[in-house]
């Protein structure tokens, strides 16, 4: 007779899934807005520097989309699900600091760094949340917060004197 045995989803504690859950879902639905939100701004920017703003805000929303990738996998892994829907994204994110319509270059800029840095806000409560719990979920808002710094280093380059 042959031994059947049972593979649990996850091989981590329910209390660690639980704090990653917690601390990464608002940054995985930050970043989702960040990827509709950049787009509007890559499809709207005029003025000066436009096609190094209309690229750059690509690139972008591509690390967005790949940061939110990482999180959202971990908590996944992790064994607990994820509402990424849009409206749990639009419920989360709120208003975003990017203006409807065509928008000069500085001022869009200035729009997507506060997004940015309402994220940020996220990012830098799941460092210090799970610094005690789990410093494998810790290692995935690490590395979301030094992109993101990055792409927020970018962006303020263009408006800085
Ligand atoms: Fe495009």
């Amino acid at each position: 007779m042959s031994k059947v045995q049972t593979v649990p989803t996850t091989a981590s504690d329910p209390t660690v899934a639980a704090a990653a859950a917690q601390f990464l879902s608002p940054v995985v639905l930050g970043l989702q807005a960040l990827t509709v939100n950049g787009k509007q701004a890559h499809w709207h920017v005029r003025g000066a520097n436009f096609v190094g703003v209309h690229e750059l805000l690509d690139t972008i929303v591509a690390h967005a989309g790949d940061f939110a990738d990482t999180a959202a996998e971990r908590i996944v892994a992790l064994g607990l699900p994820i509402d990424a829907r849009v409206s749990a994204v639009a419920a989360k994110a709120g208003a975003t600091s990017v203006p409807a319509g065509f928008t000069q270059s500085d001022e869009l800029v200035r729009a997507v760094i506060a997004d940015i840095d309402a994220i940020l806000v996220d990012v830098k409560a799941a460092i210090d949340g799970l610094d005690e719990v789990d410093l494998t979920s810790q290692d995935v808002a690490i590395e979301v917060m030094r992109g993101l710094e990055k792409d927020r280093w970018f962006l303020v380059s263009h408006i800085a004197a």
